[in-house]
């Protein structure tokens, strides 16, 4: 769909603006601003907004290219991460991008840190799994989901009546952002996959320590990118909405 591409393009090239936690804890009480927002709503329809996400799939089959540079995935995150929400903007999030041969070396790491535990659940698994990481290797680049555990700490702090809750809504957070790039990286015509290697933690530890992040990151997803090896997928079989929606008006 190149022209809706086109115009979503167009929504993510404004200028990203950066973090800090100065700038979090004036953003919990924003400031008046005096520039006329942009209306959106002349740009996008709902209908174009959700036939953009609904193109997003689970694309497994991919290549080690990447038809996209490296500037323009750094660009669409530096966008996803300028508008994505969290709870009272506490902005738990943080992501890294690698690729080429860093991706290929990463999942060489990831495999290596997996293959004793994998092996101590039996030869199979470790055989089988071992396949799965040499297809995630052979994709272009990774984009990995983190939050920041100190954030998150520190949110339960400001805001006490809620602390319970920060971690949860980290995830939520995170997941906003995750279904950002995922679908932003397909609509430039990437395919892409998402993995959950936090499942076994001495590969949590491996990929930080390979992505030299702070100790007090915690992995919460990992995006595998490249141009697509295999036909686009449909969207697979769904409940019917007679079980899943109900409406009370
Ligand atoms: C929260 C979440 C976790 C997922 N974890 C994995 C995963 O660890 N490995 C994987 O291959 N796919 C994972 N997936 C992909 C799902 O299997 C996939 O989204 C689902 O089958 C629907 O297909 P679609 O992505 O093409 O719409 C995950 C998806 C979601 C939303």
């Amino acid at each position: 769909m190149p022209e809706l591409s086109t115009k979503l393009r167009r929504f993510f090239g404004s200028k990203p603006t950066t973090s800090s936690l100065s700038e979090k804890q004036s953003a919990v009480k924003p400031t008046p601003t005096t520039t006329t927002p942009v209306k959106m709503s002349s740009t996008i329809s709902a209908a174009q907004f959700l036939a953009a996400a609904k193109h997003r799939r689970s694309v497994y089959g991919l290549k080690n290219t990447s038809a996209v540079s490296d500037k323009r995935v750094q660009e669409i995150l530096e966008e996803v991460l300028s508008f994505t929400p969290s709870s009272y903007n506490t902005q738990p999030l943080r992501i890294v991008l690698v690729t080429g041969a860093k991706h290929a070396a990463l999942w060489d790491a990831i495999s290596a840190a997996a293959e004793p535990v994998l092996k101590g659940a039996g030869e199979e698994v470790w055989k089988t799994m071992q396949g799965i990481f040499q297809m995630h290797k052979g994709a272009y680049g990774s984009v990995a989901f983190f939050d920041s555990a100190n954030v998150i700490a520190e949110s339960g702090k400001t805001h006490a009546s809620a602390a319970h809750m920060f971690d949860e809504f980290s995830h939520h957070s995170s997941g906003m952002a995750q279904i950002l790039v995922w679908s932003s990286l397909e609509l430039e015509g990437l395919g892409a996959n998402l993995q959950h290697l936090n499942a076994i933690p001495p590969v949590e530890e491996a990929i930080k320590k390979f992505l030299a992040v702070p100790e007090d990151w915690k992995l919460r997803a990992h995006l595998n990118y490249g141009d697509e090896a295999q036909p686009h997928p449909e969207v697979p079989q769904k409940l019917s909405t007679t079980e899943t929606l109900k409406v009370v008006n």
